[in-house]
């Protein structure tokens, strides 16, 4: 194995130094580098222009996709750089290598890349060196800036970047705001020059919005004229601001702007040597491979923990719904509080007698009457101390007796050094009673004032609670979290996160909720960066009793297509028992059988905003598991299911659209089909408005 690498190695090198001598000259420049990617389609070229300014290009199959995009910085107390740069040399290579998921959404991941690696410096005092790092694969390109130890500069602190990404045409742009705080808006479908993100200012859902400017969050996903595909987000994002990519609809570019520190007026303060964040942008022809591509983690550092087994991908139900739709409460004051001993353990006996292995329990700790509200959240929070009714250590036993494990809540109220402080302390309870999962909250207004969810001083909060996490084998299910860029990898014990629109707005939003089309777009757009704890499952639609004015859009087949659709190692059942019929309702078989953790996925078919179908095979098994949904639209597809294995008989099991479903008309409408299909089979779909299909498919 280590001589085909070391061959491949060689042979790419020389492939490399072939590129570099055959490139064309790019626009201004004397000193072009440039690198393909490994199947020749994508190529990048580097360049210093006529002042000195590092700049790049990207091409597809010799179309420009990124046109002339210069780089720099601008830094408190130093002067900017990004002018009069000279290239010292560069070098570069290939690598081809796979590694090994220790649980998601495929178990091997191909990482396959050129590199080039070009090393400036200024020209004038204070002389300062930087690297740009880029690799190119198949499925886009990622670079970074590298700044090595140097004389004279120790510490770096970031006022602005300025990472252009010229566009080519007025592209169709699936965008949300470039939001500070919290990336839960709806998907806006617009060209680019018509992306307007300050109308989305005020949101009377979110408890903290802060949008300083016409700019969007990552991953932003675009169609060119041609039918490319283009999404644009960060990887490894350590120790840095956040990224969101400010536009200018007049030239069709994109330039970074980072989420900033009003409290400490910067973007970041690091020391060097210094990596920024890989900055990407995956390119795929159609929609389908932009979610199958595997960039973003590639682009990570490898598995830091080690063995991670003590985490158990898992479906989990739990004491959460109920308080969205107001049947109880977090809080023990009212009468109605949802987090006690007795309703935990009903939840307890639903999950063993349904192939579910977890159960959330939130209000459980004392704080919750100061939640919402109170300006000083410092404090109020206790990550260890139960309500009078809630008897944690029974719980747990009494979940252990039953083979259910308990996940553990904590809501910091946004109030992260409260959260810090107890940090040990939480976990080692949590380590000490066997528990090894929880779902972190942050709602409202950071504290200290003037930090934003995605800023550093955030990013480095984030990132200490995995760590603290990880001594404690905990793993972490961040909500209002910062956006996912692929640290799963370096970081398994970083599960999931919200970072979206979830099911919870179907309970309570004033604007009637998630729309139909809004999962046919978070597959091409949000799932980029990561897995999503989203919570599907709602069987009630339309909430009765509990909510008049609100309903969840979409048909119950689709919410079945969701667990597949959506990829995440914890996998909410967020409806109450009862309205599973305490799980007898025959719909409830496919939540029960569905796997959780998988051997390999792919997308089938899919248009963003439209509709999409994957599948998974299930980790350790020959069953396979298929979801599609679709947006208002009703939709017939055809699948073709030549992903089995050859010559094998398997069981379909179809829980379908009924014939007269629709999402807001009839969406309890459902049938249930069963055939037996091969390898040569292919399925006839019929999706209703806002509809879905999931089908088991389990080897005969
Ligand atoms: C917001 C989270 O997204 C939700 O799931 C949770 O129930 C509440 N915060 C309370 O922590
Ligand atoms: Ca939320």
């Amino acid at each position: 194995m280590q001589t085909v690498h070391q061959l491949l190695l060689f042979a790419s090198i020389l492939l490399v130094t072939i590129f570099l001598q055959s490139c064309q000259p790019a626009p201004q420049s004397q000193t072009t580098t440039s690198l393909h990617s490994p199947s020749k389609d994508l190529h990048l070229q580097c360049f210093l222009t006529a002042e000195g300014t590092p700049a790049y290009t990207l091409s597809f199959k010799d179309k420009t996709v990124i046109d002339t995009s210069t780089l720099g910085f601008d830094f408190k107390d130093a002067p900017s750089l990004g002018k009069g740069m000279k290239v010292l040399n560069s070098e570069s290579s290939t690598v081809f290598e796979s590694w090994e998921m220790p649980w998601g959404e495929q178990r091997m991941v191909e990482n396959h890349f050129n590199e080039l690696t070009v090393h400036l410096q200024e020209t004038a005092a204070p002389n300062r060196l930087v690297n740009l790092h880029f690799k190119v694969y198949n499925d886009g390109l990622g670079f970074r800036y590298e700044f090595p130890e140097q004389n004279n500069w120790a510490e770096m602190v970031v006022m602005d970047e300025h990472t252009q990404f010229n566009l080519t045409g007025d592209h169709t742009c699936w965008w949300i705001p470039g939001d500070w705080d919290i990336y839960e808006h709806l998907y806006n479908t617009t060209k680019f020059s018509a992306i307007d993100a300050l109308s989305k200012r005020d949101h009377p859902n979110l408890a903290q919005t802060t949008i300083p400017e016409n700019a969007v969050n990552t991953p932003v996903t675009m169609k060119t004229a041609d039918g490319l595909h283009l999404s644009f987000h960060e990887a490894n994002l350590t120790n840095y601001a956040g990224m969101t990519l400010k536009i200018d609809k007049d030239k069709l570019m994109m330039v970074s702007e980072l989420v900033g520190s009003k409290r400490l007026g910067h973007k970041a303060k690091v020391n060097l040597p210094f990596n920024t964040p890989w900055r990407t942008v995956q390119i795929t022809e159609t929609a389908a491979e932009l979610i199958d591509s595997k960039l973003i983690v590639n682009l990570n550092e490898p598995n830091k923990l080690g063995d991670v087994s003590w985490f158990k991908p898992m479906k989990y139900v739990g004491i959460w719904w109920e308080m969205h739709l107001g049947k109880s409460t977090w809080q023990l004051e009212g009468g109605k509080h949802g987090a006690t001993t007795a309703n935990a353990k009903r939840f307890i006996d639903f999950a063993a007698n349904n192939n579910i292995g977890g159960v959330l329990v939130e209000g459980w700790n004392t704080g919750w009457e100061h939640w919402i509200g109170f300006e000083d959240r410092e404090g109020v929070f206790d990550f260890v101390t139960p309500y009078a009714d809630y008897d944690l250590k029974e719980v747990v036993r009494y979940g252990k007796e039953k083979g259910v494990e308990i996940i553990m809540h904590h809501e910091t109220s946004a109030a992260p050094r409260t959260y810090e402080q107890q940090l040990d302390t939480a976990y080692a309870l949590m380590q000490s009673l066997d528990i090894h999962a929880v779902k972190t909250g942050y709602v409202g207004k950071i504290i200290p004032k003037d930090e934003y969810h995605h800023g550093q001083w955030m990013v480095n909060h984030y990132r200490k609670v995995l760590e603290t996490g990880a001594k404690y084998q905990v793993a972490i299910n961040a909500h209002e979290p910062i956006k996912d860029t692929g640290i799963r990898r370096t970081m398994p014990n970083a599960i999931s996160r919200e970072g979206l629109r979830g099911q919870e707005f179907n309970a309570w939003a004033s604007d009637g909720g998630n729309p139909p089309e809004h999962l046919t777009i978070v597959p091409f757009t949000r799932m980029l960066s990561g897995p999503i704890d989203f919570t599907p499952g709602a069987f009630n639609i339309k909430l009765d009793p509990y909510k008049a004015e609100n309903q969840v859009n979409t048909t119950l087949a689709q919410q079945l297509a969701l667990y597949v659709v959506l990829y995440s190692p914890v996998q909410m059942a967020c409806d109450l028992p009862e309205h599973y019929q305490n799980g007898k309702h025959p719909a409830f078989q496919f939540i029960r059988d569905v796997a959780v953790d998988w051997e390999t996925s792919k997308t089938l078919n899919g248009e963003v905003g439209e509709y999409v179908t994957i599948v998974r095979q299930e980790r350790g098994s020959d069953n396979w598991f298929l979801g599609s949904v679709t947006d208002e639209n009703t939709r017939d597809l055809d699948v073709a299911l030549d992903f089995l294995e050859e010559g094998k008989k398997y069981t379909a099991t179809m829980y379908l659209d009924g014939d007269k479903a629709h999402w807001d008309d009839n969406p309890t409408d459902y049938k249930i089909e069963k055939q037996t299909v091969d390898s040569k089979t292919v399925l006839k779909l019929h999706l209703a408005a806002g509809g879905g299909a999931a089908v088991s498919l389990i080897m005969e």
